[in-house]
């Protein structure tokens, strides 16, 4: 099987984020294993999404977060829940969207690169599975439309695969 990831032609976020819900079904249509559509949904997101350094997963391993499928440079391998963006995402089961990393206290810099962040916690049937991070060198690269549609292609991921 080849997958073409569509190019990303000057549209709205909307679009956009439409455009990858329906790419994500078609990915995860065929295939349940949860590792492999965190890989897939990381080089969705990484190749598709404009301005971004680092996307993927960190995945919850008792009272800490453990390095997942990702792409972009080598990061760190594990976040103890409530600390950093992710860990705080992670702790509260909410959205985090961070304009400038340099002023969230207690943030973790794996790549010099990034200037700004935002985390979206996964959460099936009340259990905490982990978290999807993205990263831009761009300050306030992300706002509510993308909380949105990522919220939005996490729910997808998420019933759309085995748990973990
Ligand atoms: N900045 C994150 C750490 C993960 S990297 O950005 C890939 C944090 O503060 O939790």
């Amino acid at each position: 099987m080849t997958f073409q990831i569509a190019k990303t032609e000057v549209v709205s976020k909307n679009e956009l984020y439409a455009n990858l819900q329906s790419q994500a079904r078609s990915l995860f249509e065929s295939e349940r294993d949860f590792i492999a559509n965190a890989a897939n949904l990381a080089s969705l997101l990484y190749h598709s999404l404009p301005d971004l350094n680092w996307a993927g997963f960190y995945l919850r391993k008792s009272d800490e977060l453990v390095l997942g499928p990702f792409q972009g440079k080598p990061a760190c391998v594990r976040i103890p829940i409530g600390q950093g963006v992710c860990g705080t995402a992670a702790e509260q089961r909410q959205t985090i969207l961070v304009d400038n990393v340099h002023d969230f206290p207690g943030h973790i810099a794996c790549d010099s690169a990034s200037n700004s962040e935002v985390v979206v916690p996964l959460v099936k049937h009340e259990r905490l599975l982990g978290v999807l991070d993205l990263d831009s060198p761009s300050l306030a690269r992300f706002d509510d439309d993308d909380a949105r549609g990522l919220n939005e292609l996490v729910e997808i991921f998420i019933a759309m695969s085995d748990e973990i």
